[in-house]
């Protein structure tokens, strides 16, 4: 039986959408597993449904592998034009999705390595000297991986780029800011947009921590001990772009590590994107209407015509599940597991495809959000005087111009917020003589100190949410990330 794999890779990468799989398993539902113990077999075994997806490194890697073994003189140089040509054709074939997979030979490896022999004959059947599936798919895993890295973080710089360039255009908008989503205190909007920018430096950072650590070339650590060819691993690993061979040949093919640590770090950076989708959600949400996003990121209700649902945002908080859940789902898989290859290790890859799936999704909703959200900055401005959100600038004012110490300071505010409360009005609205009663020494001077303007203006110290600081640090994200 044979199925024809229909390929969505976004070229050139071999970085993109695995659905057949899906497809195919329920085509299959019901009836075969009565065929017998040999289509249970093939289905538990066949991992061709999901492993198609690394045929370009697992071509790059037999590239290499073949001119390797020709330049030490294991094979003949007329054998590696042979293979070389063979495999291009191949790729030429996947690529145009003329090539059709066959479960029964389990997985891409087999399936080219299949195809290959049946085109070009005995050379074909020379490939697999001095290495093993083991070392083959560890190595092609690490390529994959690697290319994932990549497109995430040109997706997440694309994201940074958008939060600060509105991050610049909001440098002085003023918003309340939460703690406990309680009003807190007044910042920018440009300040809280920034905030995200920083994250996501650090969830770079990451990424480029793993890429680092998993760029070491598995290719000749064969089935687990190492080969009895005279190979020479530097060279496959230079050709295929690694800094060097890895070192020992059991952890080589018997580590995952590197996936799961591409999972880690994906899983930080989607609790973080989350967090975002979710303060978006708030934003759109009728009691807040802080921003507004158009048709392009919401859905209209199909009974309440007024709803415009966030629902891109809520999408992208969601599958922050799915990358969680990939992390631990390899985690258990590698636990426990003896030295060297176990089959279970299979199972790696579906977990890891989706979740490069679901950030590269995510990450590229919100960048679209962040360019299409409108603030509305007159909503935003009256939430940000709202509920004594200066209280702590009048705190301050006490300290600096009459010299109180901070906890007096603190006292006599939290008195003056119980008079405001108490009359129903604001810190603002308190007339100075009902502010004199608890502190004789204020003056007229307080009121400048206590608008939202003077609140954000003077937090300039280094991290501060002033307008000035915003303009200064999305400038520099501006230009470190052109
Ligand atoms: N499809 C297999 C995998 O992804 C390739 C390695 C098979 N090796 C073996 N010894 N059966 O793990």
């Amino acid at each position: 039986m044979t199925v024809d794999t229909p390929l969505q890779d976004k070229a050139p990468s071999g970085f993109g959408h695995n659905r057949p799989q899906a497809q195919w398993a329920s085509l299959q539902w019901g009836g075969r597993f009565s065929e017998g113990p040999a289509a249970i077999m093939q289905a538990i075994n066949a991992s061709i449904g999901f492993d198609y997806r690394l045929w370009r490194q697992d071509i790059a890697g037999s590239l290499a592998h073949a001119a390797m073994l020709a330049h030490q003189g294991i094979i003949t140089k007329d054998d590696e034009a042979a293979i070389r040509q063979g495999l291009t054709e191949i790729g030429d074939a996947i690529a145009s999705q003329k090539f059709t997979f066959d479960p029964a030979l389990e997985d891409i490896h087999t399936n080219i390595e299949a195809w290959l022999v049946s085109r070009i004959g005995e050379a074909g059947r020379r490939l697999h000297t001095a290495r093993s599936r083991n070392d083959q798919v560890a190595t092609d895993f690490r390529l994959w991986v690697r290319e994932a890295i990549g497109a995430i973080d040109l997706a997440l710089r694309d994201l940074m780029r958008a939060l600060a360039d509105r991050a610049a255009e909001h440098a002085a908008t003023i918003m309340p800011g939460f703690t406990h989503l309680q009003t807190a205190q007044p910042i920018t909007f440009g300040h809280h947009l920034l905030a995200y920018v920083e994250m996501l430096a650090r969830d770079r950072g990451r990424l480029a921590d793993a890429r680092r650590r998993l760029n070491e070339c598995p290719l000749g650590a064969a089935a687990l001990a190492g080969t009895t060819f005279p190979i020479d691993r530097d060279m496959t690993a230079q050709a295929l772009g690694f800094d060097r061979p890895t070192a020992n040949s059991l952890d080589s093919v018997s580590d995952r590590d590197f996936a799961v640590e591409f999972l880690a770090a994906l899983s930080i950076m989607a609790m973080h994107l989350s967090r975002f989708a979710e303060e978006i959600i708030i934003w759109v949400s009728a009691p807040y209407r802080f921003i507004r996003l158009s048709d392009a990121f919401t859905t209209g209700s199909s009974i309440m015509p007024q709803k415009r649902n966030p629902d891109a945002a809520e999408l992208a908080r969601a599958k922050t599940g799915r990358i969680f859940g990939a992390l631990m789902a390899l985690l258990t898989v590698m636990k426990g597991l003896p030295l060297a290859y176990a089959k279970d290790m299979q199972e790696d890859k579906e977990a890891v495809f989706d979740a490069a799936d679901a950030a590269e999704l995510s990450i590229a909703a919100m960048t679209g959000m962040v360019r299409d959200m409108q603030a509305d900055e007159a909503r935003m401005r009256e939430a940000a005087g709202a509920d004594f959100a200066t209280a702590t600038d009048l705190a301050d004012y006490l300290v600096r111009d009459l010299g109180l110490p901070f906890r007096t300071a603190h006292h006599v505010t939290g008195r003056l917020v119980a008079a405001a409360e108490a009359r129903g009005i604001d810190l603002a609205d308190l007339p100075l003589d009902a502010m004199q009663e608890a502190e004789p020494r204020i003056t007229e001077a307080v009121f400048a100190a206590i608008t939202i303007e003077a609140s954000v203006a003077a937090r300039k110290a280094i991290g501060g949410t002033a307008p000035d600081n915003v303009v200064r640090a999305a400038a520099s994200w501006q230009a470190a990330l052109a």
